[in-house]
């Protein structure tokens, strides 16, 4: 049975990654636990890029959480954590107190749980979840640099799962070089199209069937998005309206990048369709790569 060692506090992270018997490129994979098979699949494309040390971070982040979200409920599944870590080749596991990432010695003024410095995401941060859930990526960015300077990794993986927050944080890295080469992961799904999600557990076995048409509706789009963005907007829709018990937050078509597209694009534009729904008090998110254009 394969084991992956376990740190609490910054100084033991420091004193387990200098006493590895690996070289070469150091991989970072930030998780917030309650662990599935995307992320382990995260640690294992990570296992894969490298010889040097797999390092994997599990920490609620208090910080992206806004108040009345689900920070106190979200599950906390340690020791099952530790199992799926070492099975998919982790050699160490970074599983930080609230008071350990955020001291209330550096400088906050506000009690444990809070920075007085922190990321600002800029414009990409302010739509889609960005509109609502506002100071969301702001926590995330934050909390992201911190473990970014803490484990020091060459590389560092996130699922495409939650897209904006890939590219967010790929500008991170870009634009307060921090010489970490970001790489994204395709989402893993159940067999009928579900993305996995920490926050699946929530679901009644009724929502579950729910919530199946976030990700009939992304296929509906990609489907139809040949013949141009009104007719992927109008199919998507169509399932999205036909579930009752699903209350859509957005579905947006974006370019890669999450710029706006044209209605119907001269060459064909590889870009995203995401969507966002409310099923029963549980939040889900979900998107799908899209070719836009070409066939009309
Ligand atoms: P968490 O939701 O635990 O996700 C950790 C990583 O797993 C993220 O990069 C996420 O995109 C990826 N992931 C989740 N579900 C996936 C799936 N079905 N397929 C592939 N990858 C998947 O995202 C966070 O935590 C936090 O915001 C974090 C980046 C750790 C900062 O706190």
């Amino acid at each position: 049975m394969p084991s992956a060692r376990l740190a609490g506090t910054r100084a033991e992270l420091a004193e387990v990654l200098s006493e590895s018997s690996r070289s070469g490129p150091v991989a970072l994979v930030p998780t917030m636990g309650a662990l599935h098979e995307g992320h382990a699949t995260l640690i294992r494309t990570a296992r894969a890029a490298t010889d040097g040390p797999v390092v994997v971070s599990v920490f609620v982040n208090p910080l992206q959480f806004a108040p009345g979200e689900d920070l106190d409920r979200y599950p906390r599944t340690l020791d099952a954590d530790l199992g799926v870590c070492a099975e998919a080749g982790a050699d160490l596991v970074f599983a930080p107190s609230v008071e350990e990432m955020y001291p209330v010695s550096t400088g906050s003024t506000t009690g444990s749980g809070s920075t007085t410095v922190t990321v600002d995401p800029g414009p990409l941060g302010t739509i889609l979840e960005g509109e609502s859930r506002p100071t969301h990526f702001r926590g995330v960015l934050t909390v992201v640099a911190k473990l970014f300077g803490l484990v020091r990794p060459d590389l560092a993986f996130f699922g495409e799962k939650d897209y904006q927050q890939l590219t967010l944080i790929r500008h991170l890295a870009r634009d307060l070089c921090m010489g970490v080469d970001v790489r994204g992961v395709p989402t893993v799904r159940e067999a009928d199209g579900l993305a996995l999600s920490s926050r699946n557990r929530y679901l009644s076995p009724e929502e579950r069937m729910v919530a199946v048409a976030l990700s009939r509706a992304l296929e509906a789009a990609r489907d139809r998005a040949p013949y141009g963005v009104p007719a992927a907007r109008w199919a998507a829709m169509k399932v999205l309206t036909g579930e009752p018990g699903l209350d859509l937050d957005y579905l947006a078509l974006r370019d890669g990048a999450l710029g706006e597209l044209p209605d119907h694009p001269d060459q064909p534009i590889d870009g995203r369709a995401l969507v966002a729904a409310r099923v029963g008090t549980t939040r889900l998110i979900d998107n799908l790569p899209i070719r836009f254009g070409g066939d009309a």
